[in-house]
């Protein structure tokens, strides 16, 4: 029987969207221009943004996702194990987001601790995105129904609430590409677009964080 098609589309774009702030971390880190204020007030801001996005993120995987992917590869020992591994990388990286932020708010920035905690952080994050999309998320289709994606989706969505989807559209877009813009905005109502365009957009831009 044929299955329904998942659009991964959001979980994609958002796991691009980290990579592209672990950058501007590592950018930012190798500068060491974090004792002039205006500098560190603007990775902080970078960085409370991230962090928030990418707890929300894990957090939802591990509350809904990797659960309904188990029941529906219960007969795979193989992908079990995968969805364990999964979830423990997750916990992995926990200490080393607090290692960096307690990095940053060291006033002894010109010590090679920030450096050093970024660069451990970069390295798990990327690696686990990279195991995720290789060896979890191909199987969503076969795990999933179309109607159980879009119970997950509905799911993180709450999660975020109005006030989290504010700051989430404005940042899962930043530098996006112009096909994900438009395939992302595809998926979110006309009256939350137009929110999205006079609103959050230039909310998260006055903001200004390591962006801009
Ligand atoms: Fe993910």
């Amino acid at each position: 029987m044929a299955k329904d098609y998942v659009d991964l589309t959001i979980m994609l774009v958002s796991h691009d969207a980290f990579r592209r702030d672990i950058r501007r971390l590592q950018k930012a880190a190798a500068s060491r221009s974090l004792d002039n204020p205006l500098e560190r007030k603007r990775v902080q801001t970078g960085w409370e943004i991230f962090k928030t996005q990418l707890l929300i993120h894990h957090e939802g995987e591990d509350r809904d996702l990797w659960p309904r992917m188990a029941k529906g590869l219960a007969s795979s020992a193989e992908h079990l194990s995968t969805l364990r591994e999964l979830e423990a990388e997750h916990e992995q990286i926990d200490p080393l987001l607090a290692e960096a932020e307690a990095a940053m708010a060291d006033p002894d920035t010109q010590s090679d601790r920030l450096a050093r905690a970024v660069a451990a952080l970069a390295d798990s994050l990327e690696s686990h995105l990279e195991h995720e999309e290789k060896e979890g998320l191909p199987y969503v289709q076969e795990a999933l129904s179309e109607k159980e994606w879009k119970s997950f989706i509905a799911d993180q969505r709450s999660n975020l609430g109005f006030k989290g989807a504010a700051e989430f559209f404005p940042w899962v877009l930043d530098e996006a590409t112009p096909e994900n813009v438009d395939k992302v905005n595809s998926i979110m109502p006309a009256p939350l677009r137009l929110v999205m365009k006079t609103m959050w957009t230039p909310a998260y831009q006055t903001k200004g964080s390591w962006t801009n």
